[in-house]
């Protein structure tokens, strides 16, 4: 069976207004390609203005995609019209952030839960709003749907977020950063809740998030996003200990091991500041923070996202995929050569 979600080469740039007569294109997402199988989770990490929300977005067909391909069990959906969408608005679902902003404040969490019923159409509503306040652990159930958002704390309120996002037993889940805005101390117990529901009901998820931490305990996979591109992908346990790219592993660096809420917003995590996407540098994007920077090289040629062992991306010119690399597939650091072309 193929993937679940694929995102070929997708772009999604914004045309913003910078002066009266002048647009500036902002190129938020900028040639991404991911594919996400039944039931995995990806996490997708980065400083503020990476594009992971955007990346997302797109996924959900939420943002308009400029260039590239999505598609969702096997049909290319990037243009089908929204009309013709239902079907993938039934399978494909998302928590975000600030559980205010996505659930409407009066209506009560029956009402609220119900609503995906009505407009796909699904009977049994009653029961299916009780079992998913039950699979996210809000009970008395039937007290839990009485109530209105005001009424749950911050991290109930979260949880109201998860259980619409499942009333429809969806397959895919975005989660974008599902716990920033909540307390510490629930935060950990719904991270579980999301991991067991994902245990148990076999979703897969794109989880995007500035924390380090709950990206390795969440995700099979975890894919590193640097203005726009994302420049380092494999396992966890490989890309979080032993990081390839120079990002990557100033991204780690900037991360206390012994702070378990560290977030990576509001810290100075990388040295240098991070450009704006509406005016992206030539070549590697990172090249004028890189410490390992390669004059005319790096500022020229754009790496390619390059699999330098079996599952292990890096788009970096300090390394060089090698086909006949030795038995465990190893990747050998190269100074590349000079080239005149520039990928884009
Ligand atoms: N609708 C839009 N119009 C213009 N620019 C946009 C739009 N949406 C996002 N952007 C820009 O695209 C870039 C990426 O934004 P995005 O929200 O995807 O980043 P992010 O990685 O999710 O950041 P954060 O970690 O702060 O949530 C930013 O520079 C943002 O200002
Ligand atoms: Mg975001």
């Amino acid at each position: 069976m193929g993937a679940l979600l694929t995102l070929d080469q997708v772009k999604v740039h914004f045309a913003v207004r910078k002066m009266l007569f002048s647009t500036q294109t902002v190129r938020a997402v900028d040639g991404v390609s991911l594919s996400l199988d039944a039931g995995e989770t990806l996490s997708v990490v980065g400083e503020s203005g990476s594009g992971k929300t955007t990346l997302g977005r797109a996924s959900l067909r939420l943002a308009p995609i400029t260039e590239g391909h999505l598609a969702f069990d096997g049909q290319d959906i990037t243009s089908v019209r929204e009309g013709k969408l239902n079907w993938f608005r039934r399978r494909a679902q998302a928590v975000f952030q600030d559980p205010y902003s996505s659930i409407d404040p009066f209506m009560n969490i029956q009402q609220i839960l119900e609503e995906p019923l009505q407009i796909h159409n699904i009977g049994d509503r009653t029961d299916r709003v009780h079992q998913a306040l039950e699979d996210v652990r809000l009970s008395p159930a039937g007290e839990i749907a009485l109530k209105y958002p005001h009424m749950l704390s911050g991290g109930q309120r979260q949880r109201v977020g998860i259980a619409r996002a499942l009333i429809l037993q969806p397959e895919y889940i975005l989660a974008d950063e599902p716990v920033s805005m909540i307390d510490a101390s629930s935060r950990t117990e719904i991270l579980y809740l999301m991991r067991d529901l994902q245990d148990r009901m076999g979703i897969a998820f794109l989880y995007i998030t500035h924390d380090i931490a709950t990206a390795r305990y969440f995700s099979d996979r975890i894919a590193v996003m640097y203005l726009g591109r994302v420049v380092e992908q494999g396992i966890p346990g490989e890309v979080l200990d032993d990081p390839l790219h120079p990002y990557t592993q100033a991204l780690i660096e900037a991360v206390p091991e012994a702070d378990p809420t560290n977030r990576l917003r509001d810290r100075p995590a990388v040295p240098g500041e991070p450009p704006s996407p509406a005016n992206s540098p030539a070549g590697c994007h990172f090249h004028p923070r890189c410490p390992q920077f390669m004059a005319g090289q790096c500022d020229v040629v754009d790496p390619m996202l390059v699999e330098v062992r079996p599952g292990r991306f890096v788009a970096c010119h300090l390394y060089e995929a090698t086909k006949d690399a030795g038995p465990e597939g190893s990747y050998v650091e190269t100074k590349a050569e000079k080239s005149d072309d520039v990928q884009t």
